[in-house]
């Protein structure tokens, strides 16, 4: 299983650097009594880290060029990451922290595109080793020696494909996809293309919000992706009973 914690919900999003450190705590918390050593690859957002650091930086088509900014971003999601280390290791959960740069390799192509090419060996390596991997939104170098952000979306749902993963699990601070203030419960891959056109995007998240969420999933399906859940991490109880196996309230898609 693949379970991502969004910026959105252990971070305040809205307020630069500042985690949610009482739900990272619940969190950790919930992984100390439930995790029991299960294969759980862990993602995590940048939310009031990245976000804030790359929005600094970041060119009108997604490039940071800066060299102070690539490093400046590094470091704001390398804080964020050891926030959620010693919230989960001091509970006794072996989180494993790896760096998202050194196994994901971003080639810039002719016309301005750019291909994520993984390289997850490490992860498996860590995963074997009986430990919870984790990987943080990050900056990755180009080929072309640019900055490009890698979101956590993105890095969950390579993963998830990876690993041929039960559930790729969105973690977030809204109790799903929302219409009209109300979760759908489940969502057929087939009517997704008409639920992305209608998410917006959200102006301090650089990866797009819901709608970069939607389209990650999306292409997670074209490409053979099996279920995936947006699900509300910040309600107690969620990540300890998705840990379990058992059904969370939120929108299943599949
Ligand atoms: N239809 C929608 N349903 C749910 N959330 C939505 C919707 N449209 C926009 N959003 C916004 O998307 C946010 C979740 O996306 P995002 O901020 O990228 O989360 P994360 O930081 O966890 O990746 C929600 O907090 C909400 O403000
Ligand atoms: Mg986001």
């Amino acid at each position: 299983m693949v379970i991502k914690l969004g910026g959105s919900a252990i971070t305040h999003k809205d307020v630069p650097m500042s985690p949610n450190m009482p739900l990272i705590e619940q969190i950790a918390q919930e992984f100390s009594s439930s995790w029991n050593g299960r294969r759980v690859l862990l993602v995590h957002g940048g939310g009031s880290f990245g976000h804030h650091a790359a929005m600094k930086y970041i060119d009108g088509s997604g490039k940071i060029l800066d060299p102070r900014g690539m490093a400046e971003i590094r470091h704001a999601m390398h804080r964020l990451t050891s926030l959620l280390a010693e919230a989960f290791l001091g509970r006794g959960v072996p989180f494993f922290a790896v760096d998202p740069s050194a196994c994901f390799l971003c080639e810039e192509e002719e016309g301005g595109g750019f291909k994520i090419k993984p390289f997850l060996r490490p992860v498996e390596l860590v995963l074997e080793a009986g430990l919870l991997p984790s990987l943080g939104g990050d900056i990755v170098i180009s080929t072309m020696g640019r900055g490009r952000i890698l979101s956590g979306d993105t890095i969950a749902r390579m993963l998830a494909l990876a690993s041929s993963a039960r559930l790729l699990a969105f973690g977030t601070d809204v109790d799903g996809y929302l219409e009209g203030g109300v979760p759908l419960r489940k969502v057929g891959r087939n009517s997704l293309q008409g639920i992305v056109a209608g998410a917006k995007g959200r102006s301090n998240d650089v990866t797009g919000g819901m709608a970069g969420k939607l389209m990650e999933i999306s292409e997670y399906f074209s490409s053979g992706g099996g279920r995936v859940l947006i699900f509300n991490a910040s309600r107690p109880g969620n990540v300890a009973r998705l840990l379990l196996g058992e059904e969370v309230e939120g929108t299943y898609i599949e």
